[in-house]
């Protein structure tokens, strides 16, 4: 890794990849659309296509803009080089693509974000990668499962739908030891909440559309790490694939990323607190949040995750599928919608919406119970948030 920069996280996220630009001074850096760059001369347009002179061509292949974002984020997770890509999907595209070729197998978690685990079945599937999705959970299951030709263990950490935690520095030290790459999806902790790079993790992954992004404008994602990992991702799956990010979602998610620190420690408070009180609820089952005693994984969430545990909850409304849905229809500032790490707090009720055309018992069996619902907490008002959930809650 780059040496690491000294300053606090919230001065980083202000200054890093940030410069007045030099042409007028302004403090806010353009966001340059053109989509090619004008050479000099035939000697400077041949020098820069052979690589002797280092200057911007073509805007799939390098854009200030984008490169403004990545090395912001490269900066915020402690890593050498970010590449930024059209979402979050492209660069979990990126990321497998770089670390896997035909013959080779993946450890994946069971529960995991739905698109990522479709990816798997029907694009890599194709080109002869082989997975196994495992309870990541137990590294019993996971060297159970770990076969000669295992060269990709994927976590991702908070964890859909029930927000299971994946152990960074055990998974990489069996990765390191056996050659395979660990690259971790950390868009539900982002680096403010935890930095797996610095935990032994090879890649480490976001869909920068959620908290980095923050304010629920820009779709993006991004992929960091070592530089010639980096280089790898950015060759295939944006030079080459195309998975490019628009500079103005790039600008959009820098702006974003300036004030991450102060969303996050708002909306982590305000999420610890409503788990506690939905935790003493009586229409509630059981709540999942990393930072409850209760949670499974609350020893390794403390030791893993820093300055909080970040605005998921997911929690069980008795009463199945009906309660479940005339709660879902009975929120009125907290907003009925799928995404998270958004400014407004988001709930999506998966058995009734996103997951409803499964049968219950295969819902079950992914733990999305019929009362399922998923928080994704923004920096509103405490009190506020809990007056839309207890009124919801009593229908
Ligand atoms: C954990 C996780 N990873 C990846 C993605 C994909 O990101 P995007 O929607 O930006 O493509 C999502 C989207 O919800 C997600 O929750």
């Amino acid at each position: 890794m780059s040496e690491r920069d000294p300053r606090a996280f919230d001065t980083v996220a202000v200054h890093a990849g940030d410069a007045p630009d030099p042409s007028h001074g302004a403090v806010e850096g353009p966001i340059v659309l053109a989509n090619a760059y004008a050479f000099e001369s035939a000697v400077d347009a041949a020098a820069q296509f052979a690589g002797e002179r280092e200057g911007y061509i073509y805007s799939r292949w390098r854009n200030p803009t984008v490169e403004a974002f990545e090395q912001k984020l490269a900066a915020l997770e402690g890593a050498e080089a970010a590449v930024a890509c059209a979402s979050g999907m492209a660069a979990v595209h990126g990321a497998m693509l770089a670390s896997v070729r035909a013959g080779d197998h993946v450890i994946a978690p069971r529960g995991i974000y739905a698109e990522t685990a479709k990816l798997l079945r029907t694009v890599l599937e194709r080109f002869g990668v082989r997975f196994d999705f495992v309870d990541l959970t137990s590294l019993d299951a996971v060297d159970a499962a770990w076969r000669p030709e295992t060269r990709l263990v994927w976590a991702e950490t908070p964890a859909n739908p029930v927000l299971d935690l994946h152990d960074v520095a055990a998974l990489a030290a069996r990765c390191r030891e056996r050659g395979a790459t660990l690259a971790v999806d950390s868009t539900f902790a982002t680096p403010y909440h935890q930095r797996p790079l610095e935990l032994g993790a090879d890649l480490v992954v976001h869909s920068a559309t959620k908290a980095i992004g923050g304010h629920g404008d820009a779709v993006g994602g991004v992929v960091a790490g070592p530089a010639a990992r980096v280089a790898e991702v950015r060759e295939l799956a944006v030079r080459a694939a195309g998975g490019v990010i628009s500079p103005m979602n790039a600008w959009l998610l820098s702006r974003g990323l300036r004030t991450l620190g102060l969303r996050m420690a708002r909306a982590s408070a305000t999420a610890a607190e409503l788990a506690a009180r939905l935790e003493a609820h009586p229409a509630v089952a059981w709540v999942r949040y990393p930072g409850l005693a209760s949670h499974p994984h609350h020893a390794l969430a403390t030791r893993q995750m820093q300055r909080g545990f970040g605005a998921m909850i997911a929690f069980e409304l008795r009463g199945g599928l009906e309660a479940g849905a005339r709660a879902y229809d009975a929120f009125s500032l907290i907003t009925r919608a799928v995404s998270l790490g958004d400014l407004r707090t988001l709930v999506t009720h998966a058995a009734s919406t996103t997951h409803r055309s499964l049968p219950a018992a295969q819902r079950e069996a992914g733990g999305l119970t019929d009362g399922l619902f998923r928080l994704a907490v923004g920096i509103e008002d405490v009190d506020d948030l809990w007056a839309d959930l207890t009124q919801a809650l009593a229908r």
